[in-house]
């Protein structure tokens, strides 16, 4: 098949360009630098460049590209304060709406086959009631923390326009936590650093339980989306959702860092606002039963415990 991937040149483009080669599609990849045109011909793609906030770029990159599947992996998370999350979001929340549209449009105008979106399984995304670990069928949270509230619209936005577009087969991949190489939570990210630096404290109880994927089990089960996805969504998260109190230490283990600190919540407030405290104490799992059934997917890094390690 002819594939076109909006974000191509992301921590989970890289990996997923290459693995749709292998497959034996022609892949197109989209970036706004020319400079990165070099970087995606490496990895076997037709460099594209086009900006996805602009209709008319993105629906000259497509028209010209004739896809049979477009790939949704645009995001511009960078730097993130967690007391100010839905303002560091406001790049990434812009390409999920605006962004979203324009590629759907210009889908819709060559009549792509299917459309497959990057959605998300951790920061809150789920209803923080009920148990620890959620199905795609399980609500999505109808009262985010106030500085989230913007971040979880648009990721509502993306996933109502990808699920309604009946022209195409829709499909959503709510990823969890992505780490691997490239990520913020390789060795050389950001989160990794924070941990080294002990400025990463566990707050109250740890009992936010996160969804975790190594970023190339994520690619795998983006290429089975593209080949054989049915309209809907699908966890795409290892077999091991566990709470931070678990994930964090053995993380700093893992990166020959001291423990983290223990903070309580009200300190943990005046560090990381209502989002963070959320993420570290309320925060649900998921389960990936549906994207292994259907997507006959498996992630080769069943669990984090492992994979932090080989990662
Ligand atoms: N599920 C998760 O845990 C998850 C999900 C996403 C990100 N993250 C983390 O956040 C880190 C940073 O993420 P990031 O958002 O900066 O992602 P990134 O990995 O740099 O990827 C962003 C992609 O979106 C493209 N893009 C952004 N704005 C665009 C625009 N206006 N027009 C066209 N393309 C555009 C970029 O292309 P060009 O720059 O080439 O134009 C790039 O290919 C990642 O390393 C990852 O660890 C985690």
């Amino acid at each position: 098949m002819r594939v076109f991937v909006a974000g191509a040149t992301g921590a989970i483009g890289r990996q997923l360009v290459p693995r749709l080669v292998a497959a034996g599609h022609e892949v197109h990849g989209m970036t706004r630098f020319e400079s990165k045109k070099a970087m995606l011909d490496e990895l076997g793609a037709v460099p594209v460049v086009a900006d996805a906030l602009d209709p008319d770029q993105v629906a000259e990159a497509v028209g010209t590209a004739r896809p049979d599947v477009i790939v949704h992996q645009l995001t511009a998370i960078g730097a993130l304060d967690m007391r100010h999350f839905d303002r560091d979001f406001a790049p990434t929340n812009r390409l999920r709406t605006e962004g979203t549209d324009h590629l759907l449009s210009a889908g819709q105008a060559v009549g792509v086959r299917r459309f497959v979106a990057q959605g998300v399984a951790g920061y809150g995304a789920y209803a923080r009631t009920g148990g620890p670990v959620k199905s795609e069928e399980d609500p999505l949270d109808p009262t985010p923390a106030r500085e989230m509230r913007e971040t979880l619209a648009a990721i509502r936005h993306l996933e109502e326009a990808v699920l309604n577009a009946r022209w195409t087969e829709g499909i959503v991949l709510r990823y969890g936590a992505f780490y691997g190489p490239g990520t913020s939570m390789a060795p050389d990210g950001e989160y990794a650093e924070l941990i080294r630096k002990r400025r990463f404290p566990l707050v109250g109880d740890g009992g936010g339980v996160w969804p975790f994927i190594h970023v190339a089990d994520a690619a795998e089960a983006t290429v089975a989306a593209v080949e054989h996805g049915s309209r809907g969504v699908y966890n795409v998260v290892d077999d091991d959702p566990a709470p931070v109190a678990e994930w964090l230490p053995a993380l700093a283990r893992t990166l020959g860092a001291k423990q983290p600190m223990r903070v309580p919540r009200f300190i943990g407030r005046l560090f990381a606002g209502e989002a963070g405290v959320m993420m570290m104490t309320e925060l649900r799992g998921a389960s990936n039963a549906k994207a292994k059934r259907e997507l006959a997917w498996r992630p080769a890094h069943p669990s984090w415990r492992q994979g932090f390690t080989a990662a």
